[in-house]
C-alpha cells in the first residue's frame, strides 16, 4: 500500500497495533510502529513482547516492586568500578579494536582455562558490546532470510525477536514440564529439525526455567548437529550462576575447534554489570575475520573503558560472585518455603540462574495475571507467555534482590495467591 505521495505503507499489516483502553498514552505510543512510514515490514511487524510492555507499565506505577527484570539491585562492585574509573582518568577513551582489547581477549582465554579447564585460543574469543550483541553478531553471520532456526523453549523472548530481525523462520521446540521440573526430550528436539534447519538455539542454563543441560545431552545434540551440518548457538550467560557446582557444562568443553558452534556470554549477570553493555562470543576456528567484519560495520568496537572493568571482573571477581550466589541461594530457600505454604503454587527450585518459573493453579492467562499483580498487589513479575508458547500460564519471579525487598514482594504475591 502507498500513500498519496507514493510512500510505501505497512499500516494494514501491522498486527502490533493495540487499542487496549487501559493503556497509558506512553504505552500506546510504543505500540504504534512506524505508522505512515515505509519501514521494512518485518521490522514493523515484530511480534509483541508482552513482558517488556508490562515491565514498562509496572515501572510507571508508584510503589510497585519490580522483580520482572533479569538483574539484581546491587550496583557493580567497587573493584570493577575503580578499574574503569582509572581507565577513564588515564584517557582510555578512544576507539579500540572491533573484537575488543587484546588483553581482555587473553584474559578470557585464561578464565576458560582456570574455570572450565579448556584451552581456548585467543583468535576464537571476541569481546562484544553485550551478550545481546554477541547473539546478534552470530545470527548476522549465519542466517539468510527464511532459514529455519529451532529454538528450545521456554526462552527469553528477546532471543526470538532477534531471530525475527534476521528474518529467520522460527521453530519453537518446547521442553516438557513434568512434576514441576523442566526436561528436554531430544527425540522431540530432533523431530523439530528439517533439511532447512540452519541452527539450533539453546539457552543453558535457561532463562526462565533455570534448567541446566548436562553433558550427555550436549554430546547427543552436538553429534546430531555434526551429522546434519547444523550450527549450534548456545547462550551460556547464566553459566556461572549455579548452586551445586562451579559452572554449568559448556558446549565448549565437548566440542572441537572446527565445530559449527557459537557460544554467547556476558559480564552482566555474574558480576552485576548489566549497564556496562559488555559480553563475549566464542566462535569456531576461522570465524575471527567474519565476526570482526560484522562487529566493525555494526558498532566499530566495544566501549573502551568498560573493558578495563571487565578485566578486573575476570581477574578478581570470584569472591564477589560467590557472595552473590550465597545471597541468592538464601533468597531461593526463603521463597520456596513460602511457596510451599500454598499448594496452588507449582514450582521446583531451579538448578541455576535467579528465577522461579512457577504456575499458579487456575491462572492460565499470564499477562492478565501479571497485570492484576501490578494493579492490585503492587508487584511486577514477567508473564510466562514472554518465553515462547509453552510458557503461557507461568510467571517468572526474579529472586536476585535484597532480602527485605524479596520478603515484601513474596508477602504481596502470597496475598494474591491466597485470595484466589
Ligand atoms: C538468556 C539471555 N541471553 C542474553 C541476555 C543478554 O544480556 P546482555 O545483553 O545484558 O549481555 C540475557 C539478558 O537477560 C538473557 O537472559
Amino acid at each position: 500500500m502507498r500513500n498519496a505521495s507514493g510512500v510505501k505503507m505497512n499500516i494494514q499489516n501491522n498486527t502490533n497495533m493495540n487499542t487496549d483502553p487501559s493503556q497509558t498514552p506512553g504505552e500506546m505510543a510504543n505500540d504504534v510502529k512506524g505508522e505512515g512510514l515505509d519501514y521494512r515490514s518485518h521490522i514493523q511487524n515484530l511480534s509483541p513482547n508482552p513482558g517488556a510492555k508490562l515491565l514498562r507499565y509496572g515501572k510507571t506505577k508508584e510503589g510497585v516492586i519490580s522483580l520482572a527484570q533479569g538483574e539484581g539491585d546491587a550496583p557493580t562492585p567497587e573493584f570493577i568500578r575503580s578499574a574503569a574509573i582509572q581507565a577513564l582518568q588515564e584517557g582510555k577513551t578512544f576507539y579500540g579494536m572491533p573484537l575488543g582489547l587484546m588483553e581482555l581477549r587473553e584474559e578470557l582465554t585464561q578464565y576458560y582455562k582456570r574455570i572450565y579447564e579448556i584451552d581456548l585460543p585467543v583468535n576464537r574469543a571476541y569481546v562484544t558490546s553485550s551478550g545481546s550483541k554477541a547473539m546478534n553478531l552470530a545470527l548476522q553471520s549465519l542466517i539468510e532470510k527464511g532459514d529455519e532456526v529451532v529454538a528450545v523453549t521456554p526462552i527469553w523472548k528477546n532471543l526470538l525477536n532477534c531471530l525475527e530481525v534476521v528474518e529467520a523462520n522460527i521453530i519453537e521446540s518446547p521442553m516438557d514440564f513434568i512434576d514441576g521440573k523442566w526436561s528436554l526430550d531430544l527425540d522431540k528436539l530432533f523431530a523439530s529439525c528439517t533439511d532447512k534447519t540452519r541452527a539450533i538455539l539453546i539457552t543453558t542454563p535457561s532463562n526462565p526455567t533455570g534448567w541446566v543441560m548436562e553433558k550427555d545431552q550436549m554430546q547427543a545434540v552436538l553429534d546430531y548437529a555434526r551429522k546434519h551440518g547444523i550450527w549450534l548457538i548456545s547462550d551460556e550467560v547464566y553459566g556461572r550462576l549455579t548452586y551445586d557446582r562451579l559452572h554449568a557444562p559448556s558446549f565448549l568443553e565437548i566440542s572441537d575447534p572446527h565445530d559449527r558452534l557459537y557460544t554467547v556470554n556476558n559480564f552482566s549477570k555474574a558480576w552485576a554489570m548489566t549497564g556496562w553493555r559488555l559480553g563475549w562470543l566464542v566462535g569456531p576456528q576461522g570465524s575471527e575475520g567474519i565476526i570482526q567484519d560484522v562487529a566493525n560495520y555494526d558498532y566499530m568496537c566495544p566501549p573502551s573503558f568498560s573493558q578495563y572493568g571487565a578485566m578486573a571482573a575476570l581477574q578478581e571477581g570470584e569472591p564477589f560472585l560467590q557472595e552473590l550466589l550465597t545471597l541468592w541461594q538464601g533468597n531461593m530457600d526463603f521463597m520456596f518455603d513460602a511457596f510451599a505454604t500454598n499448594d496452588r503454587i507449582i514450582a521446583k527450585k531451579p538448578d541455576a540462574a535467579f528465577y522461579a518459573f512457577l504456575r499458579v493453579e487456575g491462572e492460565t492467562d499470564s499477562v492478565a495475571f501479571a497485570r492484576r499483580l501490578i494493579d492490585d498487589y503492587a508487584i511486577s513479575l514477567a508473564p510466562g507467555s514472554s518465553f515462547g508458547r509453552v510458557g503461557e500460564g507461568f510467571m517468572r519471579f526474579c529472586f536476585a534482590t535484597s532480602r527485605p525487598k524479596l520478603e515484601e514482594a513474596i508477602g504481596r504475591f502470597m496475598k494474591a495467591v491466597d485470595a484466589l
